[in-house]
């Protein structure tokens, strides 16, 4: 098969690297790709991801049999059904499935008409109605933009008066922001799950968990991701069982009840207190880093279940899992998420490799030979072990031989599971 993958992120990385590993692999391209990813694909970076008309002429002209999309962007862009009426198979979302989170509405309603469990929601589009609204509830209390903002639309008010001021703040995300959703707050330890799924069959990956505030303790502000393990022991198999049952099987049958056919991955952000998990939100694609845990710790051909989903012949297959524990600690440009520096040199990655560590790219580059930061989320430094805790050791050991100016990275990564 020829594949075509479109991004070039840690979860694109880790995708390009999983997918290398398939018999059925012919050849694989990356739009826009990345350093990392060149060791598996032919990276071509001058066709823009979100021109859909571009990516069809070339996946017709390099003969791509299965178009595999990573970030959200193309898919609420509609770059699958773009392929689709090209007569070219994808993995991911169509445009109609990925407002489950392009549109945090469409996802809150759906959710309610069809008794999804979630936080408690009103929507508004004046911002002195929300206000009203907000003050009526108290605070803690959570304000969110409708659209995408790249991970950056949602505010965790802690008093009244932050409240007041994220809806103002909504504003500047722009169309994203003119729609307000003001949510109960939702205590309790969050993770994330992954699914397969061909829009009948679900298959549910490994359960990760994130660490979205950019420093330790999870304080300061949210992030992509700062880093993530799997599997997350506060998904145990009841948890488990109850996020199929109740979450995932729900939410694919509500789509299709509305008319709406999903097939790609289905990613469930919970918050799970008690053993009861809620759907904090839904992603209409694979997780960042999560992804750069889940898929070290798969067996089998990724490439194959893909497919599979695309064609809608995803019954009767499975995945297992290793019996080891997956750590990724993410290394970010100093600043991020505000303004950062770029450019600037990374040494020690051919080093932390023979330390064992895997190096997935995330916002790197190539200028005159030598790698340099390109992005906030610079380096992705996963490492697998027989338990959490010497993943854990083995990533740390990696991280300190890798060095740019200013990096930033956490030091608790998975300290809440080793407790
Ligand atoms: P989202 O983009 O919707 O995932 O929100 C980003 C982060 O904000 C989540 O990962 C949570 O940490 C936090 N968050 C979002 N909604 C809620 C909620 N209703 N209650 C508590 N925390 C939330
Ligand atoms: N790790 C959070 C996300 O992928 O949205």
């Amino acid at each position: 098969m020829n594949v075509l993958l479109i991004g070039g992120g840690g979860r694109e990385h880790a995708l390009a690297w999983k997918i290398a590993q398939s018999p059925l692999l012919t050849k694989m391209f990356a739009i826009p790709g990345s350093p990392g990813i060149a060791e598996f694909a032919e990276c071509v970076a001058n066709i823009s991801i979100a021109d859909n008309a571009a990516l069809v002429t070339f996946a017709r002209q390099n003969a791509i049999d299965l178009a595999v999309i990573g970030p959200e962007a193309p898919l609420v862009n509609g770059l699958v059904d773009a392929l689709n009426d090209a007569g070219i198979k994808a993995f991911g979302a169509n445009k109609d499935a990925a407002q489950i989170e392009g549109s945090k509405i469409f996802a809150k309603r759906l959710m309610k008409k069809y008794g999804i469990p979630t936080a408690a929601f009103e929507v508004f589009d004046k911002p002195d109605d929300a206000k009203a609204y907000i003050k009526s509830q108290g605070a803690p209390i959570v304000i969110k933009a409708d659209g995408l903002a790249a991970g950056k639309g949602v505010i965790v008010a802690q008093t009244l008066d932050e409240a007041v001021n994220a809806v103002d703040e909504m504003k500047t995300f722009g169309a994203a922001g003119s729609k307000i959703v003001v949510e109960e707050f939702m205590d309790g330890e969050e993770a994330s799950v992954l699914a397969l799924t061909d829009g009948e069959t679900i298959i549910p990956l490994i359960a990760a968990q994130d660490h979205k505030r950019v420093d330790d303790g999870d304080k300061g502000l949210n992030t992509g991701g700062m880093g993530a393990y799997a599997p997350a022991p506060i998904v145990d198999a009841e948890v488990s069982a109850q996020v199929s049952e109740r979450i995932l099987k729900p939410t694919i049958a509500a789509l299709k009840s509305e008319g709406i056919t999903y097939r790609g991955c289905l990613y469930a952000g919970l918050m799970i207190q008690n053993g009861a998990a809620k759907v904090v939100e839904f992603n209409c694609r694979f997780g960042d880093p999560e992804t750069q845990v889940v898929l070290p710790l798969m067996e089998g051909d990724l490439l194959e279940l893909m497919e599979a989903c695309a064609d809608g012949t995803l019954s009767g297959k499975s995945v297992s899992w290793r019996e080891s524990s997956a750590v990724c600690v993410i290394m970010a440009s100093g600043g991020y998420p505000k303004a950062y520096k770029k450019n600037l040199p990374i040494d020690g990655v051919t080093k932390a490799k023979s330390l064992g560590a895997m190096i997935f790219h995330a916002g790197t580059k190539l200028s005159g030979g030598e790698l340099v930061t390109s992005g906030g989320r610079v380096l992705g430094v996963t490492t697998t072990a027989p338990t959490l805790r010497e993943a854990v050791d083995k990533a740390y050991r990696c991280v300190e031989v890798i060095h740019f100016d200013d990096v930033h990275y956490r030091r608790d990564i998975a300290a809440r599971a080793l407790k």
